[in-house]
């Protein structure tokens, strides 16, 4: 079964508090999403792997470490995974970006793909799913289908807040895919939305309402 870690630094659980206020901005919802991305990407990375790696200082040689090797592609899921990328770009900045353009049927809730685009190499990187909301899971296990289909086998999801429901939906769906959150909430409402969750965040973001 994939891991689910929670992301529990002061900072990012401060943040999130002003994310889940109703009266935030959409100018400062955006900022705080990056900087929360920013510092989810900082713990996505944590396992990856170091070699050793000779370099001259000023004063005398050196064996320090550097990542080897690992080629990373970001997938934010359109559209509001787009609020991701700029913050987990920020630590990898060497990272390509896909992305799968989806959204959910109002009425059955399931995902509708309606778009995907990834960089070349699938099957070297290590791939990060971007999305703030995982609710009942569908967008994400769609989206992971869509990134495996296309060759990749390493996958990791970034999801801001998760419903127990949705993450349970995905481990099952996709038990080799680990799982980072900022926070695991109470459950879903009737209409899928996060309980006590900070709404809409595509529209939040994009300031669509
Ligand atoms: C939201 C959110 C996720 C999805 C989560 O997107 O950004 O992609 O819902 O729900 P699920 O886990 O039940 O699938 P939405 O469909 O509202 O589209 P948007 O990003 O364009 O706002
Ligand atoms: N999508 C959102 O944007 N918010 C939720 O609470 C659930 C799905």
């Amino acid at each position: 079964m994939g891991k689910v870690i929670v992301t529990d630094h002061p900072l990012i659980q401060h943040k999130l508090t002003i994310l889940r206020k109703k009266d935030t901005s959409s100018k400062d919802f955006r900022q705080i999403v990056t900087e929360i991305s920013a510092l989810m990407g900082y713990e996505v990375t944590r396992d990856f792997e170091l070699s050793d790696v000779e370099i001259e200082t000023p004063l005398e040689t050196y064996v320090g470490k550097e990542i080897s090797g690992k080629k990373v592609g970001i997938v934010p899921i359109l559209r509001a995974g787009i609020g991701m990328v700029d913050g987990v770009l920020s630590v990898m900045p060497a990272a390509r970006v896909g992305h799968v353009g989806m959204y959910r049927d109002p009425e059955t809730l399931k995902p509708v793909t309606y778009y995907c685009k990834l960089p070349k190499d699938v099957e070297e990187r290590t791939f990060i799913i971007l999305d703030p909301m995982l609710a009942t899971g569908g967008s994400l296990i769609e989206a992971i289908d869509e990134v495996k289909r296309m060759g990749a086998t390493n996958v990791k999801a970034l999801n801001i807040l998760a419903a127990p429901e949705g993450l349970k939906a995905v481990q099952e769906a996709h038990p080799d895919v680990d799982i980072y959150v900022a926070s695991i909430d109470r459950c879903l409402s009737e209409e899928g939305y996060i309980l006590p969750g900070l709404g809409d965040a595509g529209d939040r973001l994009f300031g669509t309402k």
